[in-house]
């Protein structure tokens, strides 16, 4: 998704600078630039007054946040059993061949973000996967393509 430019002092400023702010201001940053950069977290220490190294203990620790930059569209395939067996493992590799990036990375352009997971809880729907969060069930390969092609199209 593309998000709108939004200044990192202005989220910075919206924020009482106490330790307690350390979640909101992550997930505000989280939202608007789709990761943390060590500029932005570097910041919201400054701001807060929290350790670099506590603020980063946090952001790991949450799964929604990412420090690393991520693609305008997050393309996310389930490798758990039931999705394996029904051919998952295929999907991936025609994802990996077509954007020429392996899960957890981001193609150049910053288009495109490939992860896998172990499961979805939506198994009866294997194989299954997650394109910009909408779930996209009994998944095939020529499936995901067309959608990535409606992606580029856009
Ligand atoms: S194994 Fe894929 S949704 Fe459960």
């Amino acid at each position: 998704m593309i998000k709108e430019h939004v200044d990192i002092d202005d989220i910075i400023e919206r924020h009482p600078g106490k330790p307690e702010s350390l979640i909101f201001l992550l997930q505000d940053i989280q939202a608007a630039y789709n990761y943390i950069s060590p500029e932005a977290m570097t910041l919201v220490c400054d701001h807060i007054g929290v350790p670099l190294t506590q603020a980063y203990a946090v952001a790991t620790f949450y799964q929604s946040f990412s420090l690393e930059p991520k693609g305008e569209h997050e393309i996310r395939v389930c490798l758990g059993t039931a999705c394996h067996l029904k051919g998952a493992p295929r999907i991936v590799s025609e994802l990996e061949r077509r954007l020429g990036i392996k899960p957890g990375e981001t193609t150049k352009d910053l288009k495109y973000s490939l992860d896998t997971v172990n499961c979805l809880g939506a198994c009866a729907l294997a194989p299954v996967s997650v394109v910009d969060n909408e779930y996209q069930p009994n998944t095939t390969t020529p499936k995901l393509v067309r959608l990535l092609d409606k992606m580029v199209s856009e």
